[in-house]
This record gives C-alpha cells, structure tokens and sequence, in this order.
C-alpha cells in the first residue's frame, strides 16, 4: 500500500476536536505525520488532557484512517496536551491555569474543605497566584473558612460577555456555590442544574493567570464529580481520608472512580486528616483517635503518594470556624504542618 503524508492530511480533516468544535487539521494539531508503507504515525494535540479524551481522540483517528486506508492501514498516534500558552482559542476552557486540582473524599465530614483552604491560602502565601473553587452543593464552606459569608461576586464585562468576578481572601481568589444562596437557606442543587451552576464557575468567570485553580468537591462519588471530571481538564486529584476505617474504604472507592479506564484523572497523593491529637499540656504525647495510619498504609496498598499526615488541633477547627486559615498563623504546630504539606504538594503536581 502507498500512503501519502497529504492523503493522511486529507483523512484527518475528517476529525473534529470535540472542545474547539473545528477539525485537528485546521486548528493545526497534527504533526510529525510519518509514513513508511502501510504505516502511519503521527502527534495530535488535544485541549482536555484527560485520559478518557485521549482515548476518544485516537479512536476518532483510527477510524478516519480506515475509512480512508481500509483496515490494513497501521497507526501509532501520540496524543498529548495542548501546551497551556498556545492561543487561548485553541485551549478554551481556562487556558490560563496551569494546575487544575480537586480535593475529593470518599466520606463526608474528613476535613476536605479544611484542607482545601489552608492548602489555598498556603500556596498563596509562597506566592503562587490560586483560585478556589467551592463546589460542594450540599455544604458549602469556603464562605466561612474565607471570611466571606454574605459576599456576592460582582459581573464583569469582558469581549461583550459578562463574567463573575471571583472574590478575593487572603490572596486567593474565591468563587462558591454558597455566594449564590441564603447562608440559612436549604437550597437543593439537583443534579443537571448543579452541574450547570458549577460548570459556570469555571467557563463563566474572571479566573485570569493561575498556577493552581483547587477546587472543593462534595464528599462522595457522584453526578457532580462525573461532570466535573468531563468539562473540566484536571491536573490530577487529592484524596482526603481519615485513619479510621470507614473512611478508608470510602476513599478507596474514591480513588478507583477517578482511576477509571474511562476517566483515568491522576491520583496526586492521599493526605491522612486527623492523624492523632496531641494536647498541649503533653506535647510528646500523641492519641491516635481515629485509628493509626490507616491512610498510610491505603496510600501504600494502592500505590498512590502519602502527601502529608494533619494532626487533629484545636486551632486548625477554631482557625476555620473564625474564617482565617491556620497556616496563615506565624509558626505554630499547624502552620508548620500545612507549609510541609504545600511543599509536598507543589513537588507531587509539578511531577504529574
Ligand atoms: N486537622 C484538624 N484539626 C481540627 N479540626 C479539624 C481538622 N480537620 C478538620 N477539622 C474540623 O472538622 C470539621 C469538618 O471539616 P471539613 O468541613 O473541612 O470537612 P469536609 O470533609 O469538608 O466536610 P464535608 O464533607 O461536609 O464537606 C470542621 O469543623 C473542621 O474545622
Ligand atoms: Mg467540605
């Protein structure tokens, strides 16, 4: 069989980009086309850098190729991210992000948000430029652990569209699912309106140049997460779990979906909330409360990063509950522990 490079070209034109709604070959995603044969090989660059996407993009290839070749035609394809500094127009959805990440949990109730937020405000203080993302429609907390209850986003306009304006605490920018609802009112997000009033957190804001957009999911394993993990192009995901068992086996269940042959988001690390407590009277003593080293040891039996192990410290709780962050205290037991977490963090993302 005698392929050209121009005939491949010509069967590529027939593959649509899903995100950018134009064909890999006029967006200019292709390269490196080589051909020998009936072999042809070549690099496509795609703007969802998740797994599942990849996958549905080679498919799309294969079945172009075949269509144009018959089936004895052979194709190696390679099909990485986009750059994030190409031409916004090619990466739509928040081309400006470097890291997008989702702090996950199995159970409700491990610390998620806690975490979350002194992990924002952390990389801040290293001077990193963060956003925060509260999508936890059942129970919002960023409002609070930010010093921001009562606050609305103001619209701004941009190209003739108006977007929301995250709000600023701390250095990280901030947008909740809980600035749109009463503090005291039950609102029942159900489930494509969630979806949508989230996806709009993301596609509909002001977010500008981050290095890491975190975004706060609502315990558990649902449509939300689904949804998240489809419009929005992870980084990777962090496990929240504490030491004791029922936790654990939510978490598990956690890591497996985002593991996924049809998701396949990268597990960042696991961090054990709630480790043990120390009292203050008996600093060399620790009490393993829930159980020790549960998280640990899962993150070995799984095979994912330990990124860190938070005691349980009455400062970090009351830190929370007052709407500043305790690794934004001047060297105590919690701001040590959370700056060695960030550290930690930054090391494990930058080698995903
Ligand atoms: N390491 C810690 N030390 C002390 N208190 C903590 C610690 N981690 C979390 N807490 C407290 O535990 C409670 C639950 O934490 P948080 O709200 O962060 O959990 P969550 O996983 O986000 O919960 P939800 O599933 O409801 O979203 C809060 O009152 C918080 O202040
Ligand atoms: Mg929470």
């Amino acid at each position: 069989m005698n392929i050209s490079a121009d005939q491949v070209t010509a069967a590529l034109s027939k593959v649509i980009e899903p995100d950018l709604k134009k064909d890999i070959i006029t967006l200019g995603l292709v390269s490196n086309i080589q051909v020998e044969d009936n072999k042809v090989a070549f690099t496509v660059q795609i703007s969802n850098p998740a797994m599942h996407s990849k996958k549905r993009m080679q498919e799309a290839c294969e079945f172009a190729l075949e269509r144009a070749f018959g089936k004895e035609v052979k194709s190696a394809i390679l099909i990485e991210a986009l750059p994030k500094d190409r031409d916004p127009e090619v990466r739509k959805v928040l081309p400006n992000v470097k890291h997008i990440i989702a702090i996950a949990s199995g159970k409700g109730g491990v610390g998620k948000s806690t975490i979350t937020s002194n992990l924002a405000a952390g990389l801040a203080k290293q001077g990193y430029k963060v956003g925060l993302v509260d999508a936890d429609i059942y129970g919002p907390s960023a409002p609070t652990m930010f010093d921001l209850v009562g606050q609305r986003p103001k619209g701004v306009e941009k190209d003739g569209k108006t977007l929301i304006q995250p709000i600023e605490s701390y250095g990280v920018k901030v947008l909740s699912i809980g600035f749109f609802s009463e503090p005291d009112q039950a609102v029942v997000w159900r489930g494509p309106m969630a979806s949508k009033a989230l996806n709009q957190l993301f596609k509909d804001a002001e977010w500008g140049a981050l290095d890491y957009l975190l975004i706060d999911l609502p315990p558990g394993t649902g449509d939300i997460h689904l949804s998240l993990v489809q419009n929005v192009p992870l980084t990777g995901v962090v496990i929240v779990s504490t030491p004791q068992e029922v936790a654990l086996a939510d978490a598990r269940k956690g890591i497996n979906m985002f593991q996924m042959d049809s998701l396949k988001v990268p597990v960042v690390g696991l961090v054990e909330n709630m480790a043990w407590f120390t009292p203050a009277e008996l600093p060399d003593n620790k009490y393993y409360i829930f159980g020790r080293d549960g998280a640990k040891n899962l993150a070995e039996s799984m095979n994912v990063p330990l990124l860190a192990q938070i005691p349980l410290i009455q400062s970090v709780r009351e830190s929370g509950d007052v709407g500043r962050p305790a690794v934004l205290q001047e060297n105590t037991i919690s701001s040590k522990v959370f700056d060695e977490f960030v550290a930690t963090f930054v090391k494990a993302v930058n080698s995903k």
